[in-house]
């Protein structure tokens, strides 16, 4: 599918197009404390709208819309109005109006290093060349909040296979964008900014890892990381970088903005693992967004079957 830029689906229309079935749900308040994303300081997780847990009093949705195990999308709203994007705030539910009016046209992705074909392309060559499938996976932020997302975008490995890394490449190094002018949360001294994350080669080769370019089938706005981020479903919503300016292939194993804020607490590879607590909290639960009470945490964020093969033998409580 190609989205054109001028494509605005409302939800509710993208819902009924896919046979939905909306139903009325009790709206109450709760709220979990929990702590930034992996903020040296500690701040609450402000409350989020909830519905009633699966079970109980759930509303007899049915429909498509749905992760493989059975769990209805957020909704837009949710998605859109619950962020993490600390080059605009540390804010969950500012994000959207801070980032607003952040232009993502032009935009361009640099892609290099150690590849036999570097190249810079355009996010409409990127929104053109590439099949956009859809993607409903789950996001587990490390701070213990999660959500269903119904993604768009294509494969990272149709994207590397086209730059062709050399036999030295072993890792990925992504960089999102820099521009302390218009994003406040870059002046903030306590980070290393650019924003930077990575891969190891055959994580970013992995076929559940997006690069995704909107959701809902909408193009994404500024504060999902408009025009391009990485969706790498089974680690740690961090490892998602936003709004993705430059691409590496590197023989090293680059440090992330994480990694270099607080080394203790966040490693390389972020698997979301219920087993190994974060050093200031338990991984056992998460809280999705939208619903009251917390569910446990699966292994591998459910998604084993696909990815456990890629860790064998490896100590996940070492490479944490
Ligand atoms: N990417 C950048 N550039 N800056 C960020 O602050 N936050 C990460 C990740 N990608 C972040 C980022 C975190 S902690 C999470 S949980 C997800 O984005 C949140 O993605 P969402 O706001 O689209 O749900």
């Amino acid at each position: 599918m190609k989205i054109p830029s001028s494509e605005i689906t409302p939800e509710h229309v993208y819902r009924n197009r896919r046979q939905f079935m909306q139903a009325a749900a009790a709206l109450a308040v709760g709220a979990v404390a929990a702590a930034a994303c992996g903020s040296p300081t500690p701040t609450a997780e402000p409350p989020a709208p909830t519905r009633p847990a699966p079970g109980a009093a759930a509303p007899p949705t049915a429909g498509p819309l749905t992760d493989e195990l059975g769990d209805p999308a957020n909704t837009f709203e949710e998605i859109t109005n619950y962020n993490n994007f600390y080059e605009f705030t540390t804010d969950k539910q500012k994000v959207a109006v801070l980032a607003r009016n952040y232009p993502t046209r032009p935009w361009t992705v640099e892609v290099g290093g150690l590849v036999r074909n570097p190249k810079t392309f355009a996010i409409e060559d990127i929104l053109s060349r590439f099949d956009q499938e859809e993607r409903i996976y789950r996001l587990r932020c490390v701070e213990g909040w999660s959500m269903v997302i119904p993604w768009l975008g294509f494969p990272l490995r149709k994207l590397l296979e086209i730059v062709e890394p050399t036999s030295e490449a072993r890792y990925v190094r992504f960089q999102s964008v820099l521009d302390p002018q218009r994003m406040p949360g870059q002046r903030n001294p306590w980070y290393e900014w650019p924003y930077v994350e990575g891969l190891r080669l055959d994580e970013a080769m992995h076929d559940l890892t997006i690069l995704s370019t909107g959701l809902y089938g909408k193009l994404l706005l500024p504060q999902n990381g408009a025009p391009l981020r990485l969706v790498v479903p089974w680690k740690y919503g961090f490892k998602s970088i936003k709004s993705i300016v430059r691409i590496d292939l590197v023989a090293e194993q680059p440090s992330s903005l994480w990694m270099i804020a607080a080394p203790h607490e966040y490693g390389f590879y972020a698997n979301v693992n219920p087993d190994v607590p974060h050093p200031r909290w338990s991984q056992r639960t998460e809280r999705r967004i939208g619903e009251a009470g917390r569910r446990p945490t699966l292994m591998f964020n459910g998604y084993a079957e696909q990815v456990a093969a890629l860790y064998a033998g490896m100590d996940l409580r070492k490479y944490y």
